[in-house]
């Protein structure tokens, strides 16, 4: 082989990867039994977050037949409240703020993922089809304890 084909093929080679990285961006979730299916933001006064009527107590709430909202603190090391129950076939809306520092909020395995900023509210929906358990991982790194901060969402029948 001389040069040239060389190159041709590590050309080829990055053109499959970064297809490769696209379609795993886009259909991240495709096969999982979930889906995020948006998301928006709104603020919040961190210092109060125990006053606050979303965040005095995190908690999941039910709304409606099937719909149900989750108010989340990410805070050095945790997720509250730990674990998220909610049941299979459910559009559940998550909202989570930060009590400290920025940590995120990540369904492993999924493209659910957000950034969690004191003083925003990040809000994303998300249909869980089946019974499963979703470790909540923080991709920010926020201090020595950060590779341990990991929470759970079970669905259950
Ligand atoms: Cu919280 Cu890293």
């Amino acid at each position: 082989m001389n040069v040239h084909t060389y190159e041709k093929l590590w050309l080829i080679a990055a053109m499959v990867l970064i297809v490769g990285f696209i379609a795993t961006i886009t259909y991240g979730s495709v096969g999982l039994g979930i889906a995020m299916v948006g998301d928006q933001q709104e603020t919040v006064e961190p210092t109060e977050l125990a006053d606050d009527e979303r965040f005095g107590e995190p908690r999941v709430e039910q709304i409606g037949d099937d719909e149900y909202e989750v108010y989340v603190v990410a805070q050095t090391f945790s997720f509250q409240p730990d674990p998220i129950e909610v049941p299979e076939n459910s559009q559940v809306t998550f909202h989570v703020t930060a009590r400290d520092v920025i940590h995120s909020f990540s369904l492993a395995g999924t493209n659910v993922n957000t950034m969690v900023i004191p003083g925003e509210v990040a809000e994303m929906t998300v249909e869980f089809d089946d019974p499963e358990v979703y470790g909540v991982v923080c991709n920010e790194y926020c201090g020595p304890d950060h590779h341990n901060m990991e929470g759970q969402v079970h669905v259950v029948p």
